[in-house]
């Protein structure tokens, strides 16, 4: 075949494009892969914020319920609520909550509680709320929001479930009221809903348990 051959021109043009091709999908997969471990280790993070990584063993990124409770969980969808366990026994859960009724919209936390339904810890993931007034439930702006660790629906009695201004224990922000009040209640929802779905919560299967049944 000649060296400057129409075919074989056609044929070196081919293989390039079967090796760029290989390439791109290769670097594709890979690109991927990296996403998706950040993405696990930002969760993960954001998890340990809420509950220390030491008081359980498993898997608590692999044992994940969707749950759908639109009253407790602000929003109409299912909510993710993360299970640790420590030697197969329930140690807590944490749970993707969404107070409603921000002043600015939404304001998606994550929830940490007990299993004895005291709260291990709890962190605002997003909101929009007016920086200088209402941000001060972000834990990097106040310790404001560390104020629910070890609380309880026993700690304090339904009435401090609230901002003063209702008459509650947890403090409002100097002219921010409305913030401080959804989380308060976000948080209180939460709790109940432990409190009433707590065999539930530990019972069912996860995603992945369900996947190896199949
Ligand atoms: C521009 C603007 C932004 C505001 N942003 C917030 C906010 O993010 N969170 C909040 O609770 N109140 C915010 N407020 C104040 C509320 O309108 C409301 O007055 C306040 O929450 C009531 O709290 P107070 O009873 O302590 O005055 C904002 C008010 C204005 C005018």
């Amino acid at each position: 075949m000649n060296a400057d051959s129409p075919l074989r021109s056609g044929l070196t043009l081919a293989g390039i494009a079967v090796l760029g091709v290989a390439l791109l999908t290769g670097i594709h997969h890979l690109t991927r892969e990296r996403i998706a471990a950040q993405q696990r280790d930002a969760v993960a993070m954001r998890l340990s914020q809420v509950l220390a990584p030491d008081r359980y063993d498993n898997d608590l990124l692999h044992d994940v319920i969707q749950v759908t409770d639109p009253e407790t969980f602000g929003h109409p969808g299912p909510a993710t609520v993360y299970r640790a366990r420590r030697d197969g026994q329930p140690v807590a859960v944490v749970m993707e909550v969404t107070a409603p009724n921000g002043y600015n919209g939404p304001i998606r936390m994550l929830v940490g509680i007990l299993a004895d339904g005291s709260i291990s810890g709890v962190r605002v993931v997003s909101h929009r709320e007016t920086p200088g007034l209402g941000d001060p439930i972000e834990a990097r702006r106040s310790d404001w929001i560390t104020r629910f660790e070890g609380r309880s629906l026993r700690d304090p009695t339904p009435e401090g479930w609230a901002v003063r201004r209702d008459g509650g224990e947890f403090d409002q922000f100097t002219g921010a009221t409305i913030t401080p009040r959804a989380v308060v209640e976000a948080v209180q929802r939460a709790l109940e809903y432990h409190r009433a779905h707590l065999d539930a919560l530990y019972a069912r299967q996860s995603a992945d348990e369900q996947s190896t049944d199949e």
